[in-house]
């Protein structure tokens, strides 16, 4: 089928051009690679579609995209906010924060977990739970876990794993102590009596979609008990729905003091995170509310996309135990065709990793997928490590879809593509080796006049859907 996009806004180069000039000339470099020329446009629910009209299946967008783009109830709700009370005086009471609080409560471990902190990035999330933690007990050592992710505002940063983000900024907040997921490791690490919370994401998502073992995530949380200290699950990306469960930790009985959301929380329409607390971790902020604030702390607009969310991804959920069963069949497929260069899938839900045994594979297929119509998202903490996170709103046949081009991309390794993908840009000047050395940010360019945006990207036209906005699918 094909498709012609209407774009009313600036064309793709001045996009690059500016983000190049007054954002960030390493973004412009691998925007312009990912997209080949093109910037993204518009979108609706498992698909995006960009400035020259090729559409791509979006199993990428740093796991947000749960519910897909334009969700109707998400937009509804966000909508009727819009037009009442889109921002909150901070003086008065809103109504639509204090609801969704109400329902995040009774989502997530109701009777136990009844107190509620808002943001809107993870990181929010992380230092809110941090600072709680510290004030709550007096203490000031937190223990974290080797290849996590917990963001990179500053505090946040020093629960995070990879150095390559730490170094420096070093020293960094004092007294956090990173561990291997290993039952062994954990006695050592409550050694000194003044741990104020353990800080684990179930699955390590950014670590390379690593899912920690259940002894581990038993040892730590009954020590943490054991010595008073408070166990914060950071489930930011695994919660939602995303790994099945709506809290990984709560299903597994871990009894966590505190369960942070986000990425997912706004329905892929605002941003926004939680903080989801017992009363006695939330002590400090139930005794002075200005202990921790941010002016947007609970926006209303956001925290009613958060209600509409949660709402839907229940809906949505059996979809969701299909989806992954479709997804873990297709992969383990994929991984037996592709040995030597594929060495390991793994996941659950609908967050699963696909790692590369060659070096640097991994961007090489993130980068082809993206130019054939698959968007995917590297793992920031694990550069061999490609993450394929579908909404619960596609299709059983987009999924096949999306398996056959990750297959026949690893059919196309390395031949095709690698050669003339290492050496163009956005705009076909900068070489490969002037990229930041982020995940995020590898892989190898395939940018307009490298020849390579013909037939691979042909056969992906617009998937017809009617998309709101300010570029229409005809
Ligand atoms: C588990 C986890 N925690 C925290 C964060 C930080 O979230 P944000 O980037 O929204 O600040 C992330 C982001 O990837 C994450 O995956």
């Amino acid at each position: 089928m094909s498709a012609a996009v209407e774009s009313t806004g600036p064309d793709a180069r001045t996009v690059l051009g500016r983000v190049r000039a007054h954002l960030s000339p390493g973004l412009a470099l691998v925007y312009g690679m990912n997209g080949a020329g093109a910037v993204e446009s518009c979108g609706d629910g498992a698909r995006i579609v960009l400035s020259d009209g090729r559409s791509a299946l979006d199993f990428g967008s740093y796991a947000v995209t749960l519910l897909g783009r334009g969700h109707p109830e998400v937009l509804r709700a966000v909508r009727g906010e819009l037009e009442s009370m889109p921002v909150s005086t901070r003086v008065l009471a809103n109504g639509t924060t204090a609801g969704f609080a109400a329902e995040l409560v009774a989502y997530t471990d109701p009777g136990r977990l009844t107190r509620v902190w808002l943001g809107l990035n993870g990181s929010d999330a992380v230092e809110a739970a941090l600072k709680l933690a510290r004030l709550a007990t007096g203490r000031t050592r937190v223990v974290a876990v080797e290849g996590a992710y917990h963001g990179k505002s500053l505090g946040a940063l020093a629960a995070t794993w990879n150095r390559r983000y730490r170094q420096s900024l070093e020293p960094l907040l004092g007294g956090v102590v990173h561990i291997p997921a290993d039952p062994g490791a954990v006695p050592g690490a409550f050694a000194e009596e003044d741990v104020a919370a353990v800080i684990v994401e179930p699955v390590q998502g950014e670590g390379g979609v690593r899912a920690l073992p259940s002894a581990f995530l038993a040892a730590l949380t009954a020590a943490a008990r054991a010595h008073g200290a408070y166990v914060i699950a950071d489930e930011i990306q695994t919660g939602l729905r995303r790994c099945g469960e709506r809290a990984l930790s709560v299903a597994a009985g871990l009894r966590p003091d505190a369960v942070l959301f986000g990425k997912a929380l706004g329905g892929g329409v605002q941003p926004l995170s939680a903080v989801v607390a017992t009363e006695e971790l939330y002590g400090p902020l139930a005794t002075d509310p200005f202990v921790h604030t941010t002016t947007f702390s609970g926006h209303p607009l956001a925290a009613a996309a958060g209600s509409a969310a949660l709402r839907a991804v229940e809906e949505l959920a059996p979809r969701g135990e299909r989806l992954s069963g479709l997804m873990a069949e297709g992969l383990r497929r994929i991984a037996h065709r592709h040995t030597g260069l594929v060495t390991e899938v793994r996941g659950q839900g609908l967050l699963w990793g696909v790692e590369f045994g060659p070096h640097g594979a991994a961007g090489d297929v993130l980068l082809e997928l993206s130019r054939r119509g698959l968007v995917v998202s590297p793992c920031l903490g694990q550069p061999e490590v490609i993450r394929l996170l579908p909404p619960l709103v596609a299709t059983d046949e987009e999924v096949e879809e999306a398996l056959d081009l990750l297959d026949a991309t690893c059919a196309a390794v390395p031949d095709e593509f690698r050669s003339a993908a290492r050496n163009a840009s956005d705009d076909g000047s900068a070489p490969r080796d002037r990229l930041p050395e982020d995940g995020a940010l590898t892989g190898p360019a395939g940018g307009p006049g490298t020849g390579a945006e013909g037939p691979a990207t042909a056969r992906h036209t617009a998937s017809g859907a009617s998309v709101p906005g300010p570029c229409r699918v005809r």
